[in-house]
Order: structure tokens, then C-alpha cells, then sequence
């Protein structure tokens, strides 16, 4: 049978690629360049060095961006009011376009070096069956003949002594990284007691907000329908999507924005300590919670912090990408961002940043005269007092029921 394993050129995968060979298998290599820092020409070499048939790599970046980062932003999402959802995002590009290459390949099989205890394995596996019900899913983490033979990393590293598989001299970090253009995740080994904090060097997408510059750094950020459509800071103006996300990880990069250091809940119900530095993904999502304020109808706002922010979050952080209730949410959430339009403008410094002011051209929900506090042109105020009498119908018979059972408000 062929496989196609996807492949990062790290300890773990390179064993599968040896034991699928070793297995019988012909494999086809794929990587995705969702934004990670790597060496593309290092680690195709050695899954050539290794046997595999071929190496694919696709550069995936500006449809992670503008599909799945953007739809995020769009929608404001987080999971457990903390996680940006920076893995959970990229799953979706990286499982359909592997799809894509195990199809041109003639694959029949798909491999990957997930855990069985992650959120990951469940993903990728759910967006492999969805786009080809037919594939066959090889999950070594999951059989007993390799989890049993490569029990810790000694058992690893025997092995890749034995089989010739290169090991890069660079110690090998002690927890475990996932990178991409939205953020970088640590987890796992040393970080698994909660109450330590992280090592002060692990962070890769963020400088120390500590030792950030002293000047501040203003930025302007230009919507339409929600999405961000331009970028301006110290001269520099940014319209390209994938661009401008660059840009936004650099800026907050230098400031020190978008880290975070939680316990999350897996779906597959374990409790885990995460870290993660999303510096764009954080400025993004900042400004379009405020332009929303300036443009966005208060019970649309409303409906769709209830509806669509958590269940699009959630969906994501599942795996359930490629579902009918994500497409369902997702109608939804753009009907709801048709009029996000205008800019705001904020400043970057010490590991924040802060919104300075936001303006739109084409959307008139706000009023000055309206909502000043010195003005009373088309307002009623004698109105209100009828309006605070019915609304208080309910509360007023609320308040008896406390005062008869004497415990009080
Ligand atoms: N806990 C995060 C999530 O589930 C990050 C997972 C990181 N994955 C990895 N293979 N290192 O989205
Ligand atoms: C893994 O288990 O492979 C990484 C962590 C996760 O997927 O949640």
C-alpha cells in the first residue's frame, strides 16, 4: 500500500516514515508551510535520505490566513475565554491540502504522528474521513505494535541510531512546540505542572514585554465586513492580507503582545497546560471587538456573542471544521459582519495593546448628538420614566417575594 505521512523532519516522524517502510509501505512525504519557522530544504533531505518516494511541501500561508485566521478574527473567536485557537485554525488547510496530495499520490492510506491523548489526532482524523470517506487513517500512537516498542524517547533515539536517521544536534526542547503564522504553542514536559511558570526563553513569537521598547507604537487598522483590509504604523502601509498579518506579527512581536499561560479542556477530556503567543492574531482581534462597538447593532451583537462566537470556537477547537454547523455559523457570522466597516487606531507598548479611537465613514449607528449628554434634540427624556415603570413590573413583584421570605437582595 502507499501512505502519505505528514511529515515535519523531527524525531518522531522520522521513526514512522522508517517503520511504515519497515512495515511494507511505499510513502509519500508531506509538509505544510503554514508559517513556521523551519529549514524546507533540511527536511525534505531527509525524508529523501530516508526512503520516502517523494516530499511535498505547499506553502499553505496566505489560505490559512485569509480562510481560517480571518474567519476567526471575523468572529472574534476564543476558546475558554483565553485560547485563540492558533493550532485548532491551521488543522483544517493542513488535513485538506494532504488529502489533496494522498489523492495525486494514489494513496490509500494517511499517516500522522499525533498523540492519542491530544485534541490533534481528533482533528485531522475528522477531516480526513469528511473529505474522503473511504481513506484509511494509520495512527502509530495508537497501535499497540509501535507505542509499545518506542516507549520514551531513549527508544527513539536507539532506534534512529540503528536505522540511520539523522538526529539534529540541537537539543531537543524540553516540552512540545507547534508553530505557525498565528501563533506558537508550548506544551507538555516541563511545563506540566501548572503552578511553575514557563523557562523566560521558550516564547518564539513574542519578545519579553518586560524589555519591550519605551516608546510606544501606534497603529492604524482599516476594516471592511469585518475582515482587515489595510495596516498603517510609522509610515508603513500594508493592503495585502498575508502582508499585513506579517506586519502585525512583527509590530506585536517587538511589544511583547499575545501571551497567555492557561489550563485548557481537550475534547477528549483531559485537562492541559498550555502556553501560547499570538501577537497579529491579538491585535486583530482587539480592534475588531471595537470597531464592533462603533458599527454593529446591539442585539445582532448581542445574538452573535451567544450563537456564533462560542460555536464557531468550539467547532473549531473539535475538530468538526468540515460540518454542517460550521457552514450553518459561519452564514451566519457573515450576514452579521456585512456593515463592520471603519478603522481604529491603537497603540502598542509593553505587552498591550490599546485602543485610541475608532472612526467609520460609511456606518452612522453612532451619533454624537444622540448620545451627548448636553443635548436633547429628537429625545424624550420624560419618555424613559414610563420605560423604567414597565420594565420595573416584573422586578417590583421579584422584590416582594425577597421581602416575604425576609432574605433579602
Ligand atoms: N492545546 C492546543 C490545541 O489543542 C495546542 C495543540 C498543540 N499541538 C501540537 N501538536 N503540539 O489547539
Ligand atoms: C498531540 O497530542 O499530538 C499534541 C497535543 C494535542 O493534540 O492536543
Amino acid at each position: 500500500g502507499k501512505v502519505c505521512l505528514a511529515y515535519s523532519g523531527g524525531l518522531d516522524t522520522s521513526t514512522i516514515l522508517k517503520w511504515l517502510l519497515q512495515e511494507g509501505y511505499e510513502v509519500v512525504c508531506f509538509l505544510a508551510n503554514v508559517g513556521q519557522e523551519e529549514d524546507w530544504d533540511q527536511v525534505r533531505e531527509k525524508a529523501n535520505k530516508l526512503g520516502a518516494s517523494k516530499m511535498v511541501i505547499t506553502d499553505l500561508r496566505r489560505e490559512f490566513v485569509e480562510q481560517l485566521c480571518f474567519r476567526a478574527i471575523q468572529c472574534n473567536a476564543i476558546y475558554e475565554s483565553r485560547y485563540l485557537l492558533g493550532t485548532s485554525l491551521a488543522r483544517p488547510v493542513i488535513a485538506r491540502a494532504q488529502m489533496q496530495v494522498a489523492k495525486e499520490e494514489g494513496c490509500q492510506f494517511v499517516s500522522h504522528g499525533c498523540t492519542g491523548k491530544g485534541n490533534d489526532q481528533v482533528r485531522f482524523e475528522l477531516a480526513f474521513l469528511t473529505i474522503d470517506p473511504k481513506i484509511k487513517i494509520i495512527a502509530p500512537w495508537r497501535m499497540p505494535e509501535f507505542f509499545e516498542r518506542f516507549q520514551g524517547r531513549n527508544d527513539l533515539l536507539d532506534y534512529a541510531a540503528e536505522q540511520g536517521i539523522p538526529v539534529t544536534s540541537t537539543k531537543a526542547k524540553p516540552y512540545s512546540m507547534d508553530d505557525n503564522i498565528a501563533h506558537c504553542s508550548y506544551e507538555s514536559g516541563q511545563l506540566e505542572d501548572p503552578s511553575k511558570p514557563p523557562p523566560t526563553d521558550m516564547w518564539t513569537r513574542t519578545d519579553d514585554p518586560m524589555k519591550a521598547p519605551a516608546t510606544p507604537q501606534d497603529v492604524t487598522i482599516i476594516f471592511e465586513k469585518g475582515l482587515p483590509v489595510k495596516v498603517i504604523s510609522e509610515g508603513k502601509e500594508v493592503t495585502d492580507s498575508l502582508e499585513l498579518f506579517i506586519f502585525l506579527n512583527a509590530i506585536g512581536k517587538k511589544h511583547g503582545i499575545g501571551r497567555i499561560d492557561i489550563v485548557e479542556n481537550r475534547f477528549v477530556g483531559i485537562k492541559s497546560r498550555g502556553c501560547y503567543d499570538s501577537p497579529a492574531m491579538t491585535i486583530l482581534r482587539d480592534a475588531h471587538l471595537d470597531i464592533e462597538g462603533l458599527v454593529m447593532d446591539g442585539k445582532v451583537r448581542s445574538l452573535r456573542d451567544q450563537f456564533v462566537t462560542h460555536s464557531w470556537s468550539e467547532i473549531l477547537y473539535n475538530g468538526m471544521y468540515f460540518s454542517p454547523e460550521r457552514e450553518f455559523v459561519e452564514n451566519s457570522l457573515l450576514f452579521a459582519q456585512r456593515r463592520v466597516n471603519g478603522e481604529v487606531r491603537l497603540r502598542c507598548y509593553r505587552g498591550n495593546c490599546y485602543i485610541t479611537g475608532r472612526s467609520s465613514e460609511t456606518e452612522k449607528l453612532y451619533s454624537e448628538e444622540e448620545s451627548s449628554m448636553d443635548s436633547l434634540v429628537d429625545f424624550s427624556p420624560v419618555d424613559t420614566t414610563g420605560f423604567i415603570n414597565i420594565q420595573s413590573i416584573r422586578l417590583k413583584k421579584y422584590g416582594m417575594q425577597k421581602l416575604e421570605e425576609g432574605s433579602g437582595l
